[in-house]
C-alpha cells in the first residue's frame, strides 16, 4: 500500500512552478531563497517530484521549469480546483490499497471529520454491491469514498447513494456527457451500459449515524480491451462515450463540488431537492422493468420515488414499492403493425 502525502515543501515549489509567468524557468537559488532551505533540499525535492510523475525539467543555469503534471488524483493538483465547504476539505491519496471503502471506514472508526475523501489510483479488492467484487484499475478511473457524519436519521443513509448519483450526472453533464441513472445506484451510458457504481456503507445507532462511506467507482479513461471478459458487454467508460481521453483531475473536482453542494443542502433542506433532480437523470422512470428484489422477481412499469428514495412499480396487482433490489430495465419490443 503506498500512500502519497506531498511534503509541504514540495507543495510549495510547485506552486511557485505552476505561477511561474509564462511557464518559465525559476532558478534553484530563488527557490531556496523563497522557502528558506538550502539548494542542496531544493534538488531532492524536486526529485521527490520528478518520481512522483511531475515532468520538471533541470538547466544547470536557469534553474527548474515544470513542463507537465501527472493526471493523478493528488490532492495538490485538486485543491486548487476546488472551494468546497465540508466535501474534499481533506483528501487522502493512495497509489494503491485494497479497498477505498475499507481504509473509509477504519479512518472514520479512528475519528476522521466529515467530508473526508479517500482516493485509489488502483484497487485490489475494490467491493461492488451484494458481495461483487469492482474492478479498478490504475490511474483509468476514479475510485473514491467520501466519509459523512451527517445530522440526518439513519433511515435516511440510503438516499445518500442517490444524491452521489446525481453529484456525478451533473458534473458528467459539464463535460457535455449524455448518461443517465438506473434505480438505485448505477450510471449508464445512452446504450445502458454501467459507467459508475455506487457502494454506501453506514454505522449507527438506532437514533445516530456515527458515520457514512460512499464509495463510488467511475470508469473514466477505459477502452473495452481493459475491462475483464465478463464486463466486457455490460461496461463502458466515459472516454468511449466521449470519444476522447478525459482528464480525471477536472472530473473529480466538478464532481467533489456537486457533491459538496448537494450535501450542504441536505443538511439544511433534507432530500427534497436530490429525488427531484435525481427524477430528471432517471433512465427507470417510465419504463417497464423487472425487480429482482431479496425474496422474489416480478416486473411492471416504475412509476417513479417516493420520498425513502424507494421505486414504486405498478405491476398488474397494484403498486408496489421496492427499497432494495436490482431493476433490469426491458428493453422495448417494437410492435409491427
Ligand atoms: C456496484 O456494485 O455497483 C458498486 C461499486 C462500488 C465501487 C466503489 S470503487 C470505490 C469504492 N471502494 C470500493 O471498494 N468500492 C467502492
Amino acid at each position: 500500500m503506498k500512500v502519497t502525502l506531498m511534503h509541504e515543501m514540495q507543495q510549495r515549489i510547485l506552486q511557485m512552478l505552476k505561477t511561474t509567468a509564462g511557464g518559465g524557468y525559476v532558478s534553484g537559488e530563488e527557490i531556496a531563497a523563497r522557502l528558506g532551505v538550502s539548494r542542496t533540499a531544493i534538488w531532492k525535492h524536486i526529485k521527490a517530484l520528478k518520481d512522483a510523475g511531475y515532468n520538471i525539467v533541470s538547466h544547470s543555469r536557469s534553474g527548474y521549469q515544470l513542463k507537465d503534471s501527472p493526471d493523478l488524483l493528488l490532492p495538490q493538483e485538486i485543491a486548487p480546483l476546488l472551494a468546497t465547504g465540508i466535501i474534499g476539505r481533506k483528501i487522502i491519496h493512495f497509489d494503491e490499497i485494497a479497498s477505498s471503502n475499507e481504509e473509509a471506514k477504519r479512518l472514520a472508526r479512528e475519528g476522521a471529520d466529515d467530508g473526508t475523501v479517500v482516493v485509489a489510483e488502483a484497487q485490489d479488492a475494490g467491493k461492488g454491491r451484494l458481495s461483487r467484487g469492482w474492478y479498478s484499475p490504475h490511474s483509468k478511473g476514479i475510485w473514491f469514498s467520501v466519509i459523512l457524519r451527517p445530522t440526518f436519521l439513519p433511515q435516511e443513509a440510503p438516499k445518500c447513494t442517490l444524491m452521489s448519483a446525481v453529484a456525478i450526472v451533473r458534473a458528467a453533464k459539464h463535460f457535455n456527457l449524455d448518461v443517465g441513472i438506473k434505480w438505485p445506484n448505477d450510471i449508464l451510458s445512452s446504450d445502458g451500459k454501467k459507467l459508475v457504481g455506487i457502494l454506501t456503507e453506514m454505522s449507527a445507532e438506532m437514533e445516530r449515524i456515527n458515520y457514512v462511506v460512499i464509495g463510488t467507482g467511475i470508469n473514466v479513461n477505459m477502452s473495452r480491451e481493459d475491462f475483464p471478459d465478463d464486463v466486457k458487454d455490460i461496461a463502458t467508460s466515459l472516454s468511449m462515450i466521449a470519444g476522447h481521453t478525459l482528464s480525471r483531475v477536472e472530473l473529480f473536482a466538478e464532481i467533489l463540488a456537486a457533491m459538496d453542494d448537494l450535501y450542504q443542502d441536505v443538511e439544511k433542506n433534507g432530500f427534497r431537492n436530490v429525488l427531484d433532480e435525481w427524477r430528471r437523470y432517471s433512465v427507470t422512470l417510465g419504463q417497464e422493468v423487472n425487480v429482482i428484489g431479496v425474496r422474489e422477481t416480478f416486473a411492471g412499469v416504475a412509476v417513479d420515488i417516493d420520498e425513502d428514495g424507494a421505486l414504486l412499480i405498478d405491476t398488474s396487482e397494484g403498486r408496489r414499492k421496492v427499497l432494495a433490489g436490482d431493476v433490469s430495465i426491458r428493453p422495448r419490443t417494437d410492435k409491427k403493425e
